[in-house]
């Protein structure tokens, strides 16, 4: 039986990040070079956004290139954009047949041109879409994105548009590249790492983190939804009591 049928529809996370991790690991060990893994990632990564849409997940984050990512072997690096351009272009059609909006979070002036030429197309085709986000992390660094959000509003100190008194969560989370995007409820990262990477570091504060040791290329829709049952197994108290978090129950 599918795991799919224990899943509470209207408990489901609004928000779920993944860090797809483990795409080199699968395929050395099948004796492949690591761009076959990036490759059945990609694979992975359709299922699973095919999967989240259908369960009506409003949301859904991935991790695709890290700003450390960019220190990897350059054949690496070109071999990734690549991927990352094909996968745009042939799935534009379907993201928008499913009404699914993308959305790319991340330092995108360090991508070629040919990629942002690519990004640019999809952002636009999908713009209209009112389905599930789809969140692309490129480029992307949780601290690149605070730091970038503390000179911004420096700046708008100087101009005299921001009273340092007034800051609060509120306002730094509009400065964030995930400004208008709500907090994920639930990471998940693959192959048995147990970090988080510099990724979402202000978003994931009081989130739920889910980690398996599947590879991403082996992680698939029944990979997806043990997470959701995990998910829904968890109390979720936001710093209050147990008793605080059921006191309406009755
Ligand atoms: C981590 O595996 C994976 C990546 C750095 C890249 C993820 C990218 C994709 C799956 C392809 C494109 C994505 C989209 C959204 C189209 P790793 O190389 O760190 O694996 P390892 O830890 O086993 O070496």
């Amino acid at each position: 039986m599918s795991l799919k049928n224990k899943i509470t529809s209207d408990r489901l996370p609004k928000h779920v990040a993944i860090i797809m991790d483990g795409n080199g690991r699968w395929a050395v060990q099948r004796g492949e070079d690591r761009i076959y893994g990036h490759k059945k990632g990609v694979d992975s990564v359709r299922e699973i956004i095919e999967a989240a849409a259908e369960l009506k997940i409003e949301y859904m984050t991935l991790y695709a290139f890290s700003t450390e990512n960019w220190n990897r072997p350059w054949e690496e690096v070109e071999a990734l954009m690549e991927l990352m351009v094909n996968s745009l272009n042939n799935e534009t059609k379907k993201l928008v047949d499913n009404n699914i909006t993308l959305k790319v979070i991340g330092d995108i002036d360090r991508l070629s041109d040919n990629v942002r030429r690519s990004l640019d197309d999809t952002l636009e085709k999908t713009g209209k879409c009112t389905g599930m986000t789809l969140v692309v992390a490129l480029s992307y660094s949780s601290r690149w994105e605070m730091i970038k959000a503390v000179r911004d509003i420096s700046y708008k100190i100087k101009e005299g548009k921001i009273d340092p008194a007034n800051i609060d969560d509120k306002i730094f989370e509009n400065f964030l590249t995930t400004k208008g995007i709500p907090d994920p409820e639930l990471l998940i990262r693959t192959s048995g790492e147990v970090r988080i990477s510099n990724f979402l570091l202000w978003q994931i504060a009081y989130c739920e983190l889910y980690f398996t040791e599947t590879l991403w290329p082996d992680f698939g829709k029944e990979e997806l939804y043990k997470a959701l049952v995990e998910y829904q197994k968890r109390e979720r108290r936001f710093g209050k009591t147990s008793e605080q978090v059921h006191e309406n129950e009755n």
